[in-house]
């Protein structure tokens, strides 16, 4: 399952690097070879306890294998392990930082921009809500209530009120209750998120945008998930009219380390207005005297940051860059026909209820049963009769008023299974994918 073919493809990099240092002495890092081995070997065996992220058949979370220029790419960077905060830590991979942070900025469609990598999407995140904070301090953010619950949590960090706002049959922000809310006054935010973690709504961005302007209230898209299908045209034209208007927003956070192929500690943060730059400044004696130009440090709240993960999303971006109509876009549009054909699928069986069109590539489904206590109960043997039969599923929690009329409302909640089909191999799964859960069902009732 596992990819060994490009290891050698990382020698051969590496002596290209190594040949760069040629004009110093002879040097080499103490190593005993014996214990490493004995580390990693035990290493691998603690590993195997793991589910099988990178097969088709895990078929969760929102997980996806980074690329293999990805990962050559952050282990190539690694021999040197620059530090991104400042240049004389990371020259190099400062440069690939920006223009990496440029294509994504070019993506979302921003003509002027100041960005950089965070460590993940909460952290993108909090800095679009920290410069929304230090712009109109005090004020509430505001969020739907299925936008990802690290938003509540980062106004509290922040010390700004937070609101959450209604979101509609599709699990989308009401933007009547936003109107409302708005005009009540003493709003300074509101979060479109653009995918949300359990079913993948698009908030109605292209909506939302006059309202807030009305008020003159910034607006922030959490794109952490859903950014990177923007670059996809075969969208349902409610999804594509909202990243029809990415270029319009505030600030931009997509997550190359879910969509974009990239290792964990890759997520991303961009500003339409280079200006909030100021807002950053600060004092660093020991740091920022290499150079003039600009130190990543000068514009971001973490300190210390991987160069290597500059490195592998410059890399995967040189092989699938993120554009329209190009390979990666492909990708992406292929995962969202997979979701659309195992819902069909699912439909088609009888056995299970889907009751949300997916937007981008989650599928949220349930076995049919009249009440959400059955319901609940039979997702969770279907999740375990299905892991049984090495196909791997996620669970989510839904409001049982979500799950339509023909459910009887015992439990104000319901649980469904949920399919992230991030992975470009799922389409061509999905036969698989559809017999062993359809297998895992028919067990549940025998
Ligand atoms: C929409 C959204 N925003 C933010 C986050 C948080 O991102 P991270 O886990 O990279 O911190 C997630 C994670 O799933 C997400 O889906």
């Amino acid at each position: 399952m596992l990819d060994r073919s490009t290891l050698p493809l990382l020698a051969e990099a590496l002596a290209r690097l190594d040949a760069g240092f040629s004009d110093l002495p002879p040097f080499a890092q103490q190593l005993d070879a014996a214990r490493v081995r004995e580390a990693l070997f035990a290493l691998a065996d603690r590993l195997r306890d793991n589910y099988p992220y990178p097969h088709p058949l895990y078929a969760g979370q929102m997980l996806k294998p980074p690329h293999p220029a990805a990962r050559l790419a952050y282990a190539l960077a690694m021999f040197l392990n620059p530090n991104n905060h400042a240049l004389d830590g990371g020259r190099a991979t400062s440069r690939l930082e920006r223009e990496a942070v440029a294509e994504l900025a070019a993506m979302v469609g921003f003509s002027t921009h100041l960005g950089h990598l965070t460590s993940g999407g909460t952290i993108a995140n909090l800095e679009a809500l920290w410069v929304a904070g230090r712009l109109a301090p005090g004020r509430v953010v505001l969020a739907s209530q299925m936008a990802h619950y690290t938003h509540e949590r980062i106004s509290s960090v922040l010390g700004l009120p937070f609101e959450s706002i209604a979101v509609d049959a599709l699990g989308r922000m009401d933007v009547r209750a936003l109107a409302a809310r708005v005009e009540r006054g003493d709003v300074g935010c509101v979060v479109a998120t653009l995918g949300t973690t359990s079913l993948g709504a698009v908030d109605p961005l292209h909506e939302m945008l006059p309202i807030a302007r009305a008020h003159g209230v910034r607006v922030h898209a959490d794109a952490a998930y859903g950014g990177y299908f923007t670059l996809v045209d075969e969208l349902a034209p409610e999804a594509r009219a909202a990243f029809a208007k990415t270029q319009e927003v505030d600030s931009f956070v997509v997550d190359p380390h879910k969509h974009g192929l990239q290792p964990y500690g890759c997520g991303c943060v961009v500003f339409r207005d280079p200006s909030v730059g100021r807002l950053y400044r600060h004092e660093s004696p020991y740091t920022y005297f290499t150079s003039d130009e600009l130190h990543l440090g000068e514009i971001s709240l973490e300190c210390s940051r991987p160069g290597a993960a500059a490195a592998a999303l410059w890399a995967t971006h040189r092989v699938l860059p993120p554009v329209r109509g190009g390979e990666f876009a492909g990708s992406l549009a292929s995962s969202r026909r997979a979701a659309l054909a195992l819902v069909e699928r699912l439909r088609r069986s009888g056995d299970f209820l889907v009751p949300i069109e997916p937007e981008l590539d989650i599928v949220v489904y349930a076995p049919r049963a009249s009440s959400a206590r059955a319901i609940s109960a039979l997702s969770r043997r279907v999740f375990d009769e299905a892991a049984r039969r090495d196909l791997h599923l996620a669970l989510v929690t839904l409001p049982t008023a979500m799950l339509g009329a023909g459910v009887e409302a015992d439990a104000e909640t319901t649980t469904c299974l949920r399919s992230c089909l991030m992975k470009p191999e799922h389409e061509a799964y999905l036969d698989e994918i559809t017999a062993r859960l359809v297998a895992a069902i028919a067990a549940t009732r025998g």
